[in-house]
């Protein structure tokens, strides 16, 4: 299993704060954003980890993290050259991922407990995808789950009229066939590569399988949801926790 961190993007909602800063780079808690996906694969004993991000804050990256050696892990590095969604920068992880199994994590998607349980069941599962889901309370800011009887049926993304409150977070995992299935998908009309267009196809070929969170989660990509990051991690100490915790002993 070998893990990506989706880092570009201009994080236009945070501004002025992005402005000369990645968003990823910005401290929630008493760290970079960045580390909590780290720290997230680490946990799940991923140790080969891919960042991809935009040339301009590629620098600034490589400065913060270096080789790996400081988390125990391997860092590789690659430039997404334009924006042009999520499901694009995923393409040019496919020669790292040499045929393996992923895990791709969105670099401002902060979570407080270990995915290590929802990786397991995905390395049993072997083929096709995973999503994990998170019950929000403003469905429409997100890709957001349609149900059959408790099956996945659809993933709308930002939806006007949701069908539930389960967001799909940016917590994704793939078999080796996510990079021709990507290949073979239009650009969406925002001029983008849409991550839940690639999770409708495996829905449709029934390969898509989900596990819903049983932790805090955020995504901190607006100024509301940073804070929300920020006091979820400051609370424990940016500790990654892999059963329950009680917040009075942390
Ligand atoms: C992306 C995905 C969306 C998902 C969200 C989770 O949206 O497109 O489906 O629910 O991440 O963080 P974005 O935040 O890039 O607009």
């Amino acid at each position: 299993m070998k893990g990506i961190i989706l880092a570009g993007g201009k994080g236009t909602r945070l501004f002025p704060l992005t402005k000369s800063i990645n968003k990823h780079l910005l401290p929630v808690g008493r760290e970079p954003m960045i580390y909590n996906p780290i720290k997230q694969l680490i946990s799940a004993d991923i140790k080969d980890i891919l960042i991809i991000t935009s040339r301009e804050d590629m620098g600034d990256i490589v400065n913060l993290l270096g080789s790996g050696k400081d988390f125990s892990c391997n860092f590789t590095y690659k430039v997404q050259e334009k924006p042009k969604g999520i499901a694009d920068a995923l393409l040019l992880a496919e020669d790292f991922a040499s045929g393996e199994l992923i895990t791709v994590i969105l670099g401002d998607n902060i979570l407080t407990k270990s995915i290590k349980p929802f990786v397991e069941k995905f390395k049993k599962q072997n083929e096709g995808a995973k999503v994990l889901l998170k019950e929000v309370k403003s469905p429409h800011h997100f890709g957001i789950a349609s149900f059959n009887n408790k099956k996945l049926s659809n993933i709308k993304e930002k939806p006007t009229q949701p069908q539930s409150n389960y967001a799909v977070t940016g917590i994704y995992m793939y078999d080796c066939n996510v990079f021709d299935i990507i290949r073979d998908t239009p650009i969406g009309p925002k001029g983008e590569y849409e991550i839940t267009c690639i999770n409708n196809f495996y829905i449709d070929k029934d390969k898509l399988t989900y596990d819903i969170l049983d932790c805090d989660w955020t995504d901190a990509g607006t100024i509301k949801s940073y804070r929300l990051a920020n006091n979820m991690l400051y609370r424990i100490n940016n500790k990654i926790i892999d059963g329950d915790y009680d917040e009075n002993s942390i």
